[in-house]
C-alpha cells in the first residue's frame, strides 16, 4: 500500500513570513472550519457566496457525467432533431429507437445543462449550449473525438507516471516515437475507424475544427499589409482558403507532410484556389521550407512538439522569411505570467495524452521564438483567446543555420 503523503504544515523556508502568506494561512483556516461553514450557509449575508461555491464545485466533480451528456446527445442527433423542429420526448424515442423511459433521463440531464430547453406542449427546442453544437460540425467531431481522450484519461495518474502508449497517441502518427516514414504508402491503419488512413482522419478533424481559430485570425491580424504567406503545417489548407477569400491579393503556400499535402492539393482543386496556392510536400524537422513568403502562420503546431522540435521548426521558418519577414503563431496558450485559464486542464491532458507537446504560456514561447532569431515578439489581441492567443515576431536579422551553431546565436 502507497504510504501516505507527509501532510503535517510545512515551516517557512525564510525568516521573515510575508503578510500575504499570513492572511493566505487565516483564509484557508477560516474557508475549512466546519463551525464557520455552517454560520456562512445560514447567514443571509453570506449564504449565496457558500451556494455559488458548491455549485461550481459540483460541477467540476460532474464534469465528465456532463461530457456524456453530450455525447449522448450527438450521438443519437437528438439536437439537429430538435432544431428543425421542437418535439415530445415520446417523438424523439421514436426518432432515435431508445425507449422512453432511458431517453427522459438524458433529455432531463440535456435541459439542466443547457442543451435543450422546454418549451410549450411538452416539446424540447435546442438549449442555449445546444446552438454552437448544431452550427458547428468541428465541435460535435471533438465530441465524439474526446469520447477516445477520456479512455486514455481513465487512470489520470497512471498516464501522469508514464505518457506514451495512448489511444490518442495512435491517432497521430507525428507524435509518435520514431516517427513513422510520412512519405511511405499505404498511410498506418487507424485504429478508431478501422483501417482508414491516418492522416486523412486527423486532417478531417482538425479542418472542421479550425473555423474557431480562423476567425480569430481574421478579426485580429492586418493580413492586408502582406503580399504572400506560408501556413506551415497547414492541414487541408482551411485557413489559406478562407485567407485567400478575404484577401484576394495574397500569394498563398502551404507546407505539410506529403500524405495530408497530397490531400491539401486535391482539397485546393476542389475549392477553386486553382494556382493562387502552392502546396509543398515535407517535413519541417528534416526539409527546408520554402521561400517567398513575408508571412508565416503557424497555427496549433507548435503545441503538437516538444521544445527541441519547436525549436528546430521556428528556426526553419526564421530562415525561410526575408528580413522583415513575419511569423504569426496561433494556439492554445496556458495563461499569461500564470494566470489561471479555464480551458488549460483540457488542452494539459489532451496534449500529453497525444504525446510529445505541451501547453505553453506566451512567455515560454516568446523565449523559443526569441531563441530562432525572432524579435519585436508581440501578443496580438483577439476576442475570444478559448482555441487560440495570438503572438508574432519580425525577422529583423539574420540566423546562423543551427547545424553551424548552437540555437539562438544570431549575426547583424
Ligand atoms: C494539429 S494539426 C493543425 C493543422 C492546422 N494548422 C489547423 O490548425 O487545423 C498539426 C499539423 O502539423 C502537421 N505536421 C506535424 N508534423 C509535421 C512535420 N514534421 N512537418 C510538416 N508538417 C507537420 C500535421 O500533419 C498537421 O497537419
Amino acid at each position: 500500500m502507497p504510504s501516505l503523503p507527509n501532510t503535517a504544515p510545512l515551516t517557512n523556508p525564510v525568516d521573515q513570513e510575508h503578510w500575504r502568506d499570513r492572511l493566505d494561512r487565516l483564509v484557508d483556516r477560516w474557508t475549512t472550519a466546519p463551525a464557520l461553514q455552517r454560520w456562512a450557509s445560514s447567514s443571509i449575508l453570506t449564504r449565496w457566496l457558500v451556494r455559488r461555491r458548491a455549485e461550481r464545485l459540483f460541477g467540476v466533480m460532474a464534469g465528465f457525467v456532463h461530457s456524456q451528456v453530450l455525447l449522448g446527445c450527438v450521438r443519437l442527433k437528438l439536437l439537429e432533431a430538435v432544431h428543425a423542429s421542437p418535439r415530445t420526448p415520446a417523438q424523439l424515442a421514436q426518432l432515435t429507437g431508445m425507449t422512453e423511459a432511458g431517453l427522459d433521463r438524458l433529455l432531463d440531464s440535456a435541459v439542466s445543462i443547457g442543451l435543450l430547453e422546454r418549451r410549450s406542449g411538452g416539446r424540447l427546442g435546442l438549449g442555449p449550449l445546444g446552438a454552437p453544437v448544431v452550427v458547428h460540425q468541428g465541435i460535435r467531431d471533438m465530441v465524439e473525438h474526446n469520447a477516445t481522450l477520456y479512455q486514455d484519461l481513465a487512470d489520470p495518474l497512471a498516464l501522469l507516471r508514464q505518457p506514451g502508449d495512448t489511444r490518442m497517441n495512435r491517432l497521430w502518427p507525428y507524435s509518435q516515437t520514431p516517427q513513422p516514414d510520412a512519405a511511405a504508402e499505404p498511410a498506418p491503419a487507424n485504429p478508431s475507424t478501422g483501417g482508414a488512413d491516418v492522416f486523412a482522419h486527423y486532417s478531417d478533424l482538425m479542418g472542421n475544427s479550425q473555423r474557431f481559430v480562423i476567425d480569430e485570425l481574421l478579426a485580429s491580424y492586418p493580413f492586408a499589409d502582406h503580399r504572400h504567406v506560408l501556413d506551415v503545417g497547414g492541414g487541408l489548407g482551411g485557413w489559406v482558403t478562407a485567407l485567400g477569400q478575404a484577401h484576394p491579393h495574397l500569394a498563398l503556400s502551404l507546407f505539410d507532410l506529403p500524405p495530408v499535402a497530397r490531400l491539401a492539393a486535391q482539397a485546393s482543386a476542389r475549392n477553386g484556389l486553382g494556382d493562387r496556392l502552392k502546396v509543398h510536400g515535407g517535413s519541417f524537422i528534416d526539409d527546408e521550407l520554402p521561400t517567398g513568403a513575408d508571412l508565416v502562420t503557424l497555427l496549433r503546431v507548435a503545441h503538437d512538439h516538444d521544445d527541441d522540435t519547436v525549436r528546430r521548426l521556428l528556426r526553419a521558418i526564421h530562415r525561410c522569411l526575408p528580413m522583415g519577414g513575419s511569423l504569426l503563431l496561433a494556439e492554445p496558450m496556458a495563461g499569461p505570467q500564470g494566470e489561471p485559464t479555464p480551458t488549460a486542464p483540457y488542452y494539459h491532458f489532451y496534449l500529453m495524452a497525444m504525446g510529445p507537446g505541451r501547453l505553453r504560456t506566451p512567455e515560454a514561447l516568446t523565449g523559443l521564438m526569441q531563441e530562432a532569431g525572432f524579435t519585436h515578439i508581440e501578443p496580438v489581441p483577439n476576442p475570444m483567446p478559448i482555441h487560440a492567443r495570438l503572438l508574432v515576431g519580425r525577422k529583423t536579422r539574420q540566423t546562423v543555420p543551427s547545424s553551424e551553431t548552437p540555437a539562438g546565436v544570431t549575426f547583424s
